[in-house]
């Protein structure tokens, strides 16, 4: 949640500024902001309601010169989206971003207040820029009023510290949300991710936890959090990597739904070689007790598919949270077992804060994580590359996949380390992964059919997803994503619990997605499916052909998927959901790639 650069440029900086800010959207869309140093050592700054586009059109009208500069870009937390409210925040002699929540804001104010000082917004980030700025005007040395600042702060940020006067010098800190540092040729830069500089140096360093750093066109030092000088190690990134390009596609979303056979290749690839799952040696499953698995929205349903692999494979009990309700629950956890943190970002907090509260009670911490630098990747004892690449879209597709087959893989690993699954069951499983990606790319077909539905589905007002078994957080994930994407109202439900209340709803209007591959369950979800249609419920069975024969008879409309993956079919399954969600996005006409109100990277709580 928001997006912070900072840079010590050798030209003009604003462009720079908006350009890595346009890498950070997909942090935070409710405002931007841009604040320079020019050459007089005037600190000035621009700022714009809405989208990044709003800002670039109004440095075309008034521009900012400079060679030094910070930006933001904003999810709202604390005070409605103004541009009063928009980073920069400037007060006297100091203009600070922020990304994070200070949660002793109105403390700090108060004291604020009473010395003198009054608040111009409504934001918590303000208080920083007031109080570095009294304590500049008590005397104090920019380096000095910014780390006497940082001790005063609780809750978590990422901050850049710009000051009047002093073109050669930014400060930032980092504590709870992350910050990279780039190295250039005298310049130097500070965002929230490497993706944001990624243009402008590959030569990266991130800040640890409680670190804070002074730059200067000659270099960074680094103090850790007793504020004793550090060595924080340069890192060359594969730039290439962190392309942001729609690749010819109308927008991020299509382009990541349609790269899912590329990259779900390259993940199994990596962990399935010669037939043989290749995992850290550390990964053996044969005294686990218990999985304890964590995560966030899609994350978090990835890991429920994950929970009935782990139970049928591997016999293996698997408790399953959302991690903003694990992290304050306290549950009790097994010395014996493992915990299993799923992120796309790896910097989601509530799962951080969850990690935290299991590192030390549980046997061993994993991460299941597509960005490699980031805080879960860092924190869990062993981390687990998804390899989905960089993944734009603000609604997660590609990632879901990936952390899918991952799960998969360890799932199969679990089942053999425990003598679940003989040599030859682990070979045929293995041989019905290896088939996923070519059936995903047959499911991508299903994108026609899609685009035809959309049109149905968008004039709803409600929408239902049914399914069962490992099916049924795939159901979960369609009506997540066609919620997020296109404003309808979804909700997803296991088949079997639709006759306990959810049926009142049914009427001839609510389009009901059934989601039922001719499996041992089919006659189940089929019967449940049978009731909805009894009540005028409007049915669209996504299932093979057979299924579709054998119980498509009255369904309003079908999507044929491809028959095989076996016990991980509902990897191939998501496609259809992704493509409903986005389809039914576009007929509607709502921001697909960056849907309202949402961030992609969810630091705070
Ligand atoms: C939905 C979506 C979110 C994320 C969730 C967790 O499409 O993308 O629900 O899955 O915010 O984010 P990560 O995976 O970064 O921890």
């Amino acid at each position: 949640m928001c997006g912070i650069i900072g840079i010590l440029g050798n030209h003009q900086v604003a462009p720079q500024l908006v350009e890595a800010l346009k890498r950070l959207e997909y942090r935070g869309y409710d405002s931007a902001g841009v604040a320079t140093i020019d050459d007089s050592g005037k600190l000035d700054r621009r700022r714009a309601v809405g989208k990044l586009v709003n800002l670039s059109d109004r440095l075309v009208t008034e521009p900012l010169a400079g060679r030094s500069g910070i930006g933001h870009t904003r999810w709202a937390t604390h005070g409605a989206a103004t541009e009063v409210n928009a980073h920069p925040h400037k007060r006297g002699q100091v203009a600070v971003v922020h990304n994070g929540i200070i949660e002793n804001f109105r403390e700090l104010r108060e004291e604020l207040v009473a010395a003198g000082y009054a608040p111009e917004t409504e934001t918590d980030t303000e208080t920083v820029a007031m109080l570095t700025a009294k304590y500049l005007d008590d005397g104090l040395s920019p380096v000095e009023a910014a780390r006497a600042t940082l001790k005063r702060l609780h809750g978590a940020f990422a901050l850049a510290f710009l000051f009047d006067a002093h073109g050669d010098l930014m400060i930032a800190a980092r504590k709870g949300s992350p910050l990279a540092v780039g190295h250039g040729d005298s310049e130097m830069f500070v965002g929230s991710d490497a993706i944001a500089l990624a243009p402008f140096t590959d030569r990266i360093s991130y800040l640890e936890e409680g670190d804070h750093v002074i730059l200067t066109r000659d270099g960074a030092e680094f103090f850790d959090a007793e504020g004793r000088p550090a060595n924080r190690e340069i890192a060359q990134i594969d730039v290439g990597a962190t392309a942001i390009d729609k690749g010819g596609y109308r927008h991020f979303m299509a382009k990541e739904i349609a790269q899912q056979p590329a990259v779900l290749g390259d993940v199994l690839n990596h962990y399935i070689k010669d037939g043989r799952i290749v995992l850290p040696d550390s990964i053996d499953f044969r005294d686990v007790d218990r999985l304890t698995l964590v995560a966030c929205g899609t994350a978090y349903l990835a890991g429920y598919v994950a929970k009935y692999w782990f139970e049928k494979l591997a016999g293996l009990p698997c408790d399953l949270d959302v991690a903003s309700e694990f992290r304050y629950r306290e549950p009790p956890l097994s010395e014996k077992s493992w915990g299993i943190f799923i992120s796309q970002s790896g910097e989601t907090a509530d799962t951080l804060a969850a990690l935290h509260y299991a590192s030390g009670k549980v046997a061993r911490t994993l991460g299941v994580v597509n960005v490699g630098t980031s805080a879960i990747a860092r924190d869990t004892d062993v981390a687990l590359p998804t390899l989905a690449g960089v993944e734009v879209c603000v609604a997660s597709s590609k990632a879901f996949t990936c952390q899918l087959a991952v799960l998969a893989v360890l799932a199969l690993k679990a089942a053999h380390d425990r003598g679940r699954l003989n040599e030859a069951e682990l070979a045929a499983h293995l041989d019905d992964l290896r088939s996923i990606p070519a059936l995903v790319n047959q499911a991508l077909s299903t994108a026609d059919d899609c685009e035809k539905l959309a049109g149905w589905l968008s004039d709803s007002t409600d929408v239902l997803f049914l399914g069962r078994g490992p099916l049924f957080p795939v159901a979960l994930e369609g009506a997540l994503k066609l919620k997020e994407l296109s404003y309808i109202h979804a909700e997803g439900y296991a088949s079997g619990e639709l006759k306990h209340g959810p049926i009142a709803l049914i009427d001839q209007n609510m389009p009901v997605v059934v989601v039922a591959p001719r499996d041992a369950l089919f006659e189940k979800t089929i019967s449940n499916m049978q009731e909805v249609m009894a009540r005028h419920g409007q049915v669209l069975l996504v299932s093979d052909a057979a299924g579709i024969r054998e119980g498509g008879s009255g369904i309003r409309a079908s999507l044929t998927m491809p028959t095989g993956g076996g016990i991980f079919q509902p990897i191939i399954y998501a496609v259809p959901m992704q493509y409903l969600a986005y389809f039914t996005a576009v007929a509607k006409g709502t921001d697909v790639d960056q849907p309202r109100n949402l961030a992609k990277s969810v630091t705070v709580e």
